[in-house]
């Protein structure tokens, strides 16, 4: 079974969608007030592994990531299993050519003289030729099967090889790392790492960071953000006349401690498991356990 190319966009589209929303949700939370990160944390850490992943891909700001090689599962993967895998992967029975494409050591492997991938050497490498060639009837895909690969496509490869084609597992396999923290100027205004992020994509829009809201506000916005509920009169009143150091820890915790606050997140992560059961889970399957 193959992944058609428009499957492959709808799903990115849905990953950058979730990525996205999960930016502004951190930064609507940061923003809420200057509070600090542990209760931003704890809301992360409550959505597990997949929330910890993506916040690894947290985008710099625009234009800090432009001269990186492409991302093998973001960028490259979805063109091998959308163009070649039918016939170059792991189906035994349908493939051509005595060639895998979905392990690097066949990729890769000495062919009489000459490789089909040449790590650090796309000029060198048969894939290229393959889809570069001239002739209709020479090129791969073949053109019955599909039509050639746009330039962007081609140009993605060619830098993948030229970097050293790493084939990667899927990322929700690959351990969270700690991302570099993106350079600011107002550091004075950062209480927790997400600030960090957060600031540096307000400075690159040249916008500066909204002046803390009013209890009342607060108040309502921990509430609906947490619980998709505002908070009765009497929850309201009472965090406004709580003047204590730590009024607004204790709010949260609360929120956070409270079945609402599991059954308004819960749609959204259910979602996003479905997400994860047709590219994540069925991916692996195929691409990394039926060996044949
Ligand atoms: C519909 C089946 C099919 C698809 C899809 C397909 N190929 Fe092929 N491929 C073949 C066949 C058949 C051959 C052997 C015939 C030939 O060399 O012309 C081949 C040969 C090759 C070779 C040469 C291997 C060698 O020993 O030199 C390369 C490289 C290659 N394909 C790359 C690709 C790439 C990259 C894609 C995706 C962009 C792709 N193929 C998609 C069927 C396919």
């Amino acid at each position: 079974m193959t992944y058609p190319a428009e499957r492959t966009t709808t799903l990115g589209l849905l990953d950058t969608f979730f990525i996205s929303s999960l930016r502004i949700k951190v930064s609507r939370i940061a923003s809420l007030s200057n509070l600090n990160s542990f209760y931003i944390l704890n809301f992360l850490k409550l959505s597990l592994g997949l929330v910890i992943a993506a916040s690894t891909m947290l985008p710099l700001p625009a234009g800090a990531a432009e001269n990186s090689s492409p991302d093998f599962g973001r960028d490259v993967m979805p063109i091998l299993s959308g163009n070649c895998f039918s016939c170059h992967g792991a189906d035994a029975n349908k493939r051509e050519a005595k060639l895998r494409l979905d392990l690097r050591e066949d990729a890769v492997a000495d062919r009489d003289g000459y490789q089909v991938i040449m790590p650090g050497n796309s000029e060198m490498s048969e894939l290229i030729h393959m889809i570069t060639e001239e002739y209709d009837e020479d090129r791969m895909p073949p053109p019955e099967k599909g039509p050639r690969l746009t330039e962007a496509q081609i140009n993605i490869l060619r830098q993948w090889i030229d970097s050293g084609a790493e084939y990667k597992p899927h990322w929700a396999f690959v351990p969270a790392q700690r991302s570099q923290l993106p350079p600011v100027s107002k550091k004075r205004w950062v209480k927790s790492p997400i600030d960090q992020f957060v600031l540096a994509q307000l400075e690159f829009e040249k916008l500066s960071p909204a002046k803390p809201a009013s209890r009342e506000t607060l108040v309502r916005r921990a509430y609906l953000d947490l619980t998709g509920l505002p908070p009765s009169p009497e929850d309201s009143a009472t965090f406004v006349a709580d003047k204590s150091r730590d009024a607004w820890a204790r709010l949260v915790e609360k929120l956070l401690a409270s079945p609402q606050y599991g059954e308004r997140w819960g749609r959204h992560w259910l979602d996003v498991a479905r997400y994860a059961d047709s590219s994540g889970f069925e991916t692996v399957y195929r691409t990394y356990s039926r060996e044949s």
